[in-house]
């Protein structure tokens, strides 16, 4: 039995074009590309009413569309004023070409 919830697919995720996904249980959430690589954060900027999507990706970060702030897509940290709180960060699982990540418990 799987306990990953499957977001999308990860040909769907391209470097510099995260995406938004809302599965059930989840906030909503962002998938990102980095180098091959794919990532899962929250997607509500912990600074304000900001869905980091609508923001601009920059190599490793994600910059908040309202304020400039940015956050770690690897970590979920925060890296740029205003923001100070981080994002939560998802282990990330790629299963038959599917981004993953563990169910909610
Ligand atoms: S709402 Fe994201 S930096 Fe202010």
């Amino acid at each position: 039995m799987s306990n990953l919830v499957t977001l999308c697919k990860a040909d769907d995720v391209k470097e510099e074009a995260p995406i938004s996904v809302t599965p059930e249980g989840f906030p909503g959430l962002a998938v990102y590309e980095f180098e091959g690589e794919y990532f899962v954060t929250d997607n509500l900027c912990t600074h304000g009413m900001a869905m980091l999507t609508d923001g601009y990706q920059d190599g490793e970060e994600i910059e908040c569309p309202f304020h400039g702030g940015a956050f770690s897509i690897k970590t979920g940290e925060a890296t740029a004023f205003p923001c100070q709180i981080a994002i939560k960060s998802y282990p990330v699982t790629l299963e038959d070409g599917n981004i993953c990540i563990p169910a909610a418990e």
